[in-house]
């Protein structure tokens, strides 16, 4: 049968390396691909834009300021014509530029004017690797989303020992195709998610709030659209922007998230609850701001509604369901028991003990809990965590 072809912008920079990028495009062109090629100037000097060219008839392009193909703006272009950006080999120099969204010449200004996801497989010196400011650099590349193809260790061209090497070709091809996997999987899906902590009002100045940022909803939703999904994303309050591509509601109270995700839940496949959703709310809300004087002992609460069980509980939603549970002793138990109690098809369940995971950070490390079993996964950049997820809740979705 044949294959729609991708196009995978290959970004080659100054390493010695870039002599194996030869492999990875011929293996990319092989694998039916339209493969584009940018180099930075140092990398001309490693490898010849002529070898790339013959590898992929293709133009290559070093210079933003070169004869684009067409009238268009080439870097633009070819950023929105990517399905997937894979930097190989990475100079600790361009992780820093990405790092620090830096565009001066063509390969960093295309990956930044890009959306598609971003593979990079990095390559220098142990030292340079091994160096705070590259190990800053490449953690704030994988807390945005991007998949680094590790290296591994061995002798390096420098004559060192260590890790620096760039990682085995083969193992680069499998990310970026890992990666065009999701790309478009979710099409044709309805997700809801719900994201940040409501607040519940004491008077019009106060409120019962936590401390979800919102952070691991936002990847979920901003994720499921990039995969081809239409997105519901039902938030507190949360500082963080729109997600590029989603339906964005904004409430503040559990009351009001209820009925925000009750409106979209019977059409949506997919359902994520990631919100942290007061259980208890004010018994009395007053409509003028307290007086210190006239401040009560007490505030009285009363329950809010169970949003998750409820939609559970509901045989006119088809969508799988999938719970977040953050807890603080007995994870995994709990998680179980809010599975069944719920009936939910997932529950993604993390320690929240821990002051370095979890709430307003950028990673987490999870559990996904399902009747098939518990998966523990690493510590994860929150956007990884959200990649991870939509796989699972993807084949759920497939598996009915
Ligand atoms: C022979 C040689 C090999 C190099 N190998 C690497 C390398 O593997 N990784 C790296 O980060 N820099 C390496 N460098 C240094 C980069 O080429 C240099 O930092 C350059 O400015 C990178 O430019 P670019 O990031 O725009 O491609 C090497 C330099 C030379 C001369």
């Amino acid at each position: 049968m044949e294959r729609d072809p991708k196009t995978i912008v290959v970004g080659v920079t100054g390493g010695i390396a870039a002599y194996k990028t030869c492999e990875l495009v011929r293996g990319l062109v092989k694998r039916g691909h339209r493969v584009k090629v940018v180099m930075t100037e140092a990398a001309t000097r490693f490898v010849t834009p002529l070898t790339f060219r013959t590898l992929t008839s293709e133009p290559v392009t070093v210079s933003m300021w070169a004869d684009a193909p067409d009238a268009r703006i080439h870097h633009i272009s070819l950023a929105e014509e990517a399905d997937v950006v894979v930097i190989a080999p990475c100079t600790a120099n361009v992780i820093a530029k990405l790092a620090h969204g830096r565009a001066d010449d063509m390969l960093t200004t295309t990956a930044l004017a890009s959306e598609a996801p971003l593979v990079v497989a990095p390559a220098m010196n142990v030292h340079m690797w091994r160096k705070p400011v590259t190990a800053g650099n490449v953690a704030t590349l994988r807390a945005r989303g991007a998949v680094i193809v590790e290296q591994v260790s061995g002798e390096l061209a420098c004559g060192d020992v260590g890790e620096g090497r760039l990682a085995p070709v083969e193992v680069i091809l499998e990310a970026v195709e890992a990666e065009l996997v999701r790309v478009r999987d979710l099409a044709g899906l309805r997700v809801l998610v719900t994201a940040g902590g409501t607040r519940e009002p004491i008077d019009p100045v106060r409120f019962i709030g936590n401390r979800s940022s919102g952070k691991t909803g936002f990847a979920i939703a901003e994720e499921a659209a990039r995969r081809g999904a239409r997105v519901s994303l039902v938030t507190g309050p949360s500082a963080l922007p729109d997600p590029f591509g989603c339906e964005v509601v904004r409430v503040e109270t559990a009351l009001q998230m209820r009925a925000a995700v009750l409106a979209r839940a019977t059409d949506a496949d997919i359902i994520i609850m990631s919100a942290a959703v007061a259980d208890f709310r004010p018994a009395i809300v007053a409509s003028d701001k307290i007086k210190k004087a006239d401040a009560p002992e007490t505030i009285a609460l009363e329950r809010n509604p169970d949003i998750l069980a409820e939609l559970g509980a509901r045989d006119d939603i088809r969508a799988v369901l999938v719970g977040f549970a953050a807890e603080t002793t007995d994870v995994e138990t709990n998680a179980r028991g809010k599975l069944a109690a719920k009936g939910c098809h997932l529950v993604v369940a993390n320690d929240v003990s821990d002051p370095t995971l979890g709430f307003g950070t950028d990673e987490n490390r999870v559990l996904f809990v399902t009747a098939a079993g518990t998966e523990r996964m690493d510590v994860l950049a929150k956007r990884a965590i959200a990649r991870e997820l939509l796989d699972r809740t993807a084949a759920l979705v497939r598996s009915r």
